[in-house]
């Protein structure tokens, strides 16, 4: 995790550099830290958030026309000024560094003999003193930069500056983002597009190995093996505006408000075209999908459960089987490889290290159809994967992932489509019917949204709550576990999502007046089982907080509550129940007084086990 962010230019970058870190608070935020070349090599650093150093870097009115900084995540050394970055050698090279150097210990050892100290727990230490040992050497930044990253194992994406070449700056890429934003007479580093973003459209993204030196009016980059290339330029589609709050209170509340747009966004497609699978999912797809004998979706948090919903579709729908896991159980355990299965990985920011790290397991296990899910174009995952499709989310801030799950829900409604057309389980009727189903799917998401204020009136008693439960069937159970996800995440209330056949199995024990539980009651084939699971609540004494569709005709009784969600949505009735959820999660953390988009201990995109 962290973010990283680098300036050099003709003017002051101090403002620039702090506006960058705070759009990479998603990252981490338990310290922050910059570094500019002024005649010396100035740095402030400070625990808590971006705004304790921007306060501090005001107090001591820095400013210099080359920096550095960072926002962290710790892993390596707990969260303190000396542990935060970015990291020193002496008063002559700052680097700031996002990853982890597995061989940090045989380095410090090694730099420790060279007579070199150590101020830090980290291991990012290391590299600022092994840049400073080449550097010593070569006297020259870029070629410091590559003989150190030569001698470290691991991930990272490094920024760097020495005081005595103030007019290079250099970064380095290995399984962590790094993007060069190019600007006219000033060029920028930075974990993501969205911290430099304000100063340019233009960017290019480095790949695994290379290492780049940046003045005001260059860019050079070597690959891994030294060889000079040219990284191709693109032209962001992200919008200043899309990284702005605008009328928002938290990015969770805009990014909740922005789903219908961005799943109307992310069908497009399909709802103009129909199911043009190559189109869709790119050259080969067909084939692919024809004779692919099952399905396994490999993914992380609430990214594996909007696999969990996609089985039941796919299974349904398609006539595959289809089995889930989350990433890190399935690249320790022993499986039986079917190189005829297609490989889904479902990630928002594609570089989460435990899905990236099963794909790289299932490959080697001679899996070659794969295909990503992800909203993070030329991010390390959809990289890594024959096939991609991009969600159109646009950028997710908020910790609390929202509206990168519904729009990944789409996806996978797509991919299921795609699947039983080319399996041929899908009649032309069939097809315009699904895909009739999918575009009312932004309206009836609209709909849910205007339950907010009925939303909010629940929160209030859940705010007073220590513990919730939520149940589901089917393919709502996901929902279940995703709502309890959010509540956990942001609220820090202790909830548990069970099936709600599962109830009677032992959870019910918990069951009295002091807990809540949440049904989500969709009007299909299971609503009668849910309601006899209701009774079994009722019973305990349990006041039940029913979510029901709109023809179900769900009546409030005495201890249950029921809010009446669009009419049911068919398949995609899981993805309009996710609304109400997402909402209850938020005005109860807000209630609470917590800070919804950076929860504690948590960060957005995790790059490490
Ligand atoms: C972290 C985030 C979750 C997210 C999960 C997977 O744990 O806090 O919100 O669902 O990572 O992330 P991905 O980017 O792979 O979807």
């Amino acid at each position: 995790m962290c973010g990283i962010v680098g300036a050099i230019a003709g003017r002051d970058v101090v403002p620039m550099l702090t506006e960058g870190l705070k759009r990479l608070e998603y990252r981490g935020y338990d310290s922050a830290g910059i570094a500019v070349l002024n005649g010396a090599i100035r740095r402030v650093r400070r625990v808590g958030r971006v705004a304790e150093m921007e306060s501090a870097v005001r107090a001591e009115d820095l400013k210099g026309i080359v920096g550095i900084a960072h926002t962290r995540w710790a892993t390596h050394g707990g969260v303190t000024e000396p542990n935060a970055h970015p990291h020193m050698s002496g008063d002559q090279v700052a680097v700031v560094h996002n990853g982890i150097i597995e061989n940090h210990e045989e380095q410090r050892a090694r730099l420790k003999a060279l007579g070199y100290e150590f101020e830090s727990q980290t291991d990012t230490e290391v590299v600022a003193h092994l840049i400073h040992h080449y550097f010593r050497e070569t006297r020259d930044l870029f070629a410091a930069t590559r003989r150190a990253v030569a001698d470290l194992h691991g991930a990272y994406a490094l920024g760097v500056v020495a005081l005595d070449e103030p007019h290079v700056m250099t970064g380095a890429r290995m399984g962590c983002p790094l993007v060069i934003g190019l600007g006219d007479g000033e060029n920028y580093l930075a974990s993501d597009v969205s911290a430099v973003i304000a100063q340019t459209r233009r960017v290019m993204y480095l790949e695994d190995g290379d290492v780049a030196a940046l003045e005001r009016g260059r860019v050079r980059v070597v690959d891994r093996a030294g060889c000079p290339v040219e990284r191709r330029e693109h032209l962001s589609e992200l919008s200043a505006d899309a990284v702005d709050l605008g009328p928002y209170r938290h990015y969770m509340q805009k990014e909740i408000h922005e789903q219908p747009r961005a799943i109307a966004d992310t069908i497009e497609g399909v709802v103009d075209g129909g199911v043009d699978i190559d189109g869709l999912f790119g050259a080969g797809a067909t084939a692919l999908f024809r004779d692919a004998e099952a399905v396994l979706i490999l993914a992380s948090g609430t990214s594996f459960y909007a696999g969990l919903v996609a089985r039941h579709w796919i299974e349904a729908i398609a006539a595959v089987p289809c089995g889930v896991e989350l990433g890190h159980e399935y690249r320790y355990r022993e499986t039986i490889p079917n190189p005829r299965q297609l490989v889904v990985t479902i990630s928002q920011s594609g570089e989460t290290l435990d899905t990236m790290e099963a794909l790289k397991r299932a490959k080697a296990l001679g899996h070659d159809r794969t295909l990503s899910i992800c909203n993070v174009r030329e991010s390390a995952i959809p990289r890594a994967s024959r096939l991609a499709f991009y969600t159109r989310a646009g950028a997710e801030i908020g910790v609390a992932s929202t509206k990168a799950f519904t729009t990944q829900l789409v996806a996978l409604f797509t991919l299921t489509m795609a699947l039983a057309k080319a399996r041929g389980k899908l009649s032309a009727g069939g097809e315009s019917d699904l895909i009739e189903q999918l575009r009312f799917v932004p309206g009836s998401v609209q709909h849910a949204l205007n339950l907010e204020p009925q939303v909010q009136a629940w929160a209030e008693r859940f705010a007073v709550r220590d513990h919730a439960l939520f149940l589901g069937r089917g393919v709502h159970y996901p929902i279940a576990l995703e709502g309890a996800l959010k509540l956990k995440e942001i609220s820090y209330i202790h909830a548990e999502a069970y099936p709600a056949g599962e109830l009677k199995h032992g959870p019910l024990a918990l069951v009295d007046a002091a807990m809540p539980v949440v049904v989500i009651a969709p009007n299909d084939a299971l609503l009668e089982k849910v309601k006899s699971n209701m009774q079994e609540v009722r019973a305990r004494g349990g006041e039940i907080y029913v979510f029901a569709d709109l023809d179900s005709h769900f009546a409030p009784s005495e201890g249950v509550h029921v809010i009446r969600t669009p009419r049911h949505a068919g398949w995609l009735s899981p993805i309009v129940h996710a609304i109400p959820v997402q909402l209850l999660a938020y005005h109860t953390a807000l209630r609470r007084g917590t800070d919804v988009d950076k929860p504690r201990n948590l960060a957005k995109a995790v790059t490490v086990e």
